[in-house]
């Protein structure tokens, strides 16, 4: 079945040569070759502020670029985030797309004003980590904390379920052919919309 698929790049050096933008090449090939729709996000083109407040997150309209992103994100039925791990979580600039894009009124709805309840229900998501380590340390050592966090407090709660994971570790210095059959792996997600 065709979906519409959104790629979130959440890499914030725009270098051609960064594994995360091969990879989010490779996936957007393979979507292609699968016959969906593909829109793509890229987090470090986007002019937008750091959050500063709760009223501003609660009340404040979100700036033009994360509107967009919204609508975009709204559009798709599978999302497939991309990001380095840096220092243990997503990047800065990534969290400052979270923070900025999963607003009450877009992720989250309160009912009589206090219980939450999530206003994605129906999509689903792939998330798509690189890291200098190993990723069973990252897995084992570190109990992924960041990315359980985007899963469960961020994505799970604004109702997008099954969230599926990809973590590739090891990346300094990374073989040629090793990378190679990553992004062949990864076209092959792409190709099933997965
Ligand atoms: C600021 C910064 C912090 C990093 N912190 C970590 C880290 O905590 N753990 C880790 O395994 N790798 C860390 N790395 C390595 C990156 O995860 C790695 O270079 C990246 O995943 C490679 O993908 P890329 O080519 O798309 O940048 C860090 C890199 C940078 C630049």
């Amino acid at each position: 079945m065709s979906k519409r698929i959104a790629i979130i790049q959440g890499h914030p050096d725009p270098a051609p040569e960064r594994l995360c933008r091969a990879l989010a090449d490779a996936y957007a090939r393979g979507a292609a070759r699968g016959g969906h729709e593909v829109k793509r996000i890229d987090v470090a083109a986007l002019d937008f502020p750091l959050l500063r407040s709760q009223v501003e997150f609660e009340r404040g309209g979100p700036p033009p670029a994360i509107a967009q992103a919204q609508e975009t994100l709204r559009w798709a039925d599978h999302w497939v985030m991309v990001y380095p791990i840096w220092l243990g979580d997503a990047p800065a600039l990534f969290k400052g797309f979270i923070e900025q894009t999963f607003r009450p009124g877009f992720a989250l709805r309160y009912r009589d004003g206090r219980i939450p309840y999530g206003l994605l229900k129906g999509k689903t998501a792939r998330v798509i980590a690189t890291m200098g380590m190993p990723s069973l340390v990252y897995r084992f050592f570190f109990f992924a904390h960041g990315l359980r966090n985007l899963k469960r407090n961020v994505l799970n709660y604004a109702g997008v379920s099954p969230v599926r994971e990809t973590l590739i570790g090891s990346t300094r210095g990374m073989l040629p052919e090793t990378a190679e059959k990553w992004l062949t792996s990864i076209e092959a997600l792409g190709r099933e919309g997965r």
